[in-house]
């Protein structure tokens, strides 16, 4: 295994796929209203240990409210949301936070502590649920940074990084618990496109490495190619498309048809694979030393 994954330190064990059996995440029939808004209207999936999926879809599609909903922080109207055998809709308190350990999380926004420094905002996990001393927390908050790119910032605050970096940190906080399911909200958007696709291939990493169960919510097609094992498309509250990237983009349905066209128009995904083909130098799994990620050279 590599740098990726942190000392459990009383955290328990499990085997690879995090728990004793079965899809680490199961959805069934999920609806979520917001007022008389139907966001959601029945939305089923599910995602093994050491898949990606991408759950692709228009703005307002309710992709975010899908996220809250698997971590918790929302309930839904009806259906249940399973994290390891467990319905999430139906936790106590304190077995939500049990939970929460084994997902790591990346909001839209970053969500920082602005008044914590970088540093600090990865090691907040660890000092909150591991009993790692802080010596400890610091060399694995350093590990993280270093992942993806940030051990010379540790010191700086929030408000003095650019936004991909937060998204970077915010990365790196999401992996501080060796999380066996990662959720992420547009991990890539706002970031530019070298660091988009170093960032998708973190993610694909992750998964190679650490077995994780990942639902990526992207805009970014062209990513989710990437690193996405299938994707899922949204419209209007139900699921419109589940495959793989190339079922998607032979399906016959006009809407379909028009979301993958936006991304082929925007990145020439008309091309059999078109980020192998990029002039710049590839990410490659042999910048991993010593199974730490080299970010820059
Ligand atoms: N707490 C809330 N109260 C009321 N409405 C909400 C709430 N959260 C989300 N909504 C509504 O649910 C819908 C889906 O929102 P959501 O944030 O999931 O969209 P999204 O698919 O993530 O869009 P984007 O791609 O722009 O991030 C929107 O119409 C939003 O206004
Ligand atoms: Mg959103």
């Amino acid at each position: 295994m590599g740098n990726l994954g942190a000392d459990r330190n009383g955290n328990g064990s499990r085997n690879a796929d995090g728990h004793d059996g079965g899809p680490p995440v199961v959805v069934r029939d999920v609806t979520k209203n917001f007022g008389s808004q139907e966001v959601l209207k029945g939305v089923s999936f599910q995602v093994e240990g050491g898949e990606t999926l991408a759950v692709l879809g228009r703005s307002g599609t309710g992709k975010s409210v899908l996220l809250k909903l698997m971590i918790g922080l929302n309930k839904p109207d009806s259906g249940s949301l399973e994290i390891h055998g467990q319905d999430i809709t139906r936790l106590e308190r304190r077995e939500l936070d049990e939970a929460r350990k084994k997902m790591g999380f990346l909001f839209q926004q970053g969500a920082l502590y602005d008044s914590l420094t970088v540093e600090q905002n990865v090691m907040f996990p660890l000092g909150r649920h591991t009993r790692m001393t802080e010596s400890e927390q610091k060399k694995r908050a350093r590990e993280l940074l270093q992942t993806v790119g940030m051990e010379k910032d540790g010191d700086k605050m929030p408000s003095q990084i650019s936004g991909g970096m937060q998204k970077r940190v915010g990365l790196a906080r999401a992996l501080a618990l060796d999380p066996d399911i990662l959720l992420f909200d547009e991990p890539t958007s706002g970031l530019d496109p070298i660091t988009a696709e170093e960032i998708g291939r973190l993610i694909d990493d992750l998964k190679q490495q650490r077995h994780i169960a990942s639902v990526v919510v992207t805009h970014d097609i062209h990513q989710a190619r990437v690193f996405a094992d299938r994707l899922l498309l949204l419209n209007e509250g139900r699921i419109v498309a589940e495959g793989s990237f190339d079922d998607l983009a032979s399906s016959e349905d006009e809407f379909v048809k028009r979301f993958m066209k936006q991304g082929r128009d925007q990145k020439g995904l008309g091309r059999r694979d078109p980020v192998r083909r990029t002039n710049r130098r590839p990410l490659c799994r042999n910048r991993f030393r010593n199974g730490r990620r080299a970010w820059r050279d």
